[in-house]
């Protein structure tokens, strides 16, 4: 699977990953991301935003991540922890977009 990530200056970069392994682990050192909590759903620096079209093959948020998502400014729709993202259907192409820091 492939995931296109632009990043906070706009550059877009492809990575292939495992869509049978989490993509936190794969992606968050690709992505150059914090990730300060590693990955216990606290610190939001993995925010990223994600595609509406992208949306039924990934993941539901559950209640501790919209909390989270909740306090950030620059939250918007597809906004996403990246720690708490997964696949619940394969897909050939993700696209996500590294969100500001806040
Ligand atoms: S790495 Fe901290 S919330 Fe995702």
């Amino acid at each position: 699977m492939q995931v296109i990530v632009t990043d906070r200056s706009g550059d877009v970069a492809e990575y292939s990953v495992s869509e049978f392994s989490d993509l936190f682990t794969q992606l968050s050192d690709e992505m150059k991301i914090d990730a300060l909590c590693g990955g216990c759903c606290s610190c939001a620096t993995c925010h990223i935003y994600t595609d509406e079209s992208d949306a039924m093959y990934l993941s539901d948020c559950d209640e501790s991540e919209r909390d989270v998502l909740d306090g950030l400014l620059h939250v918007r729709d597809g906004s996403r922890l990246l720690c708490q993202l997964s696949l619940k259907e394969k897909m050939k192409t993700l696209k996500i977009t590294i969100a500001q820091s806040e």
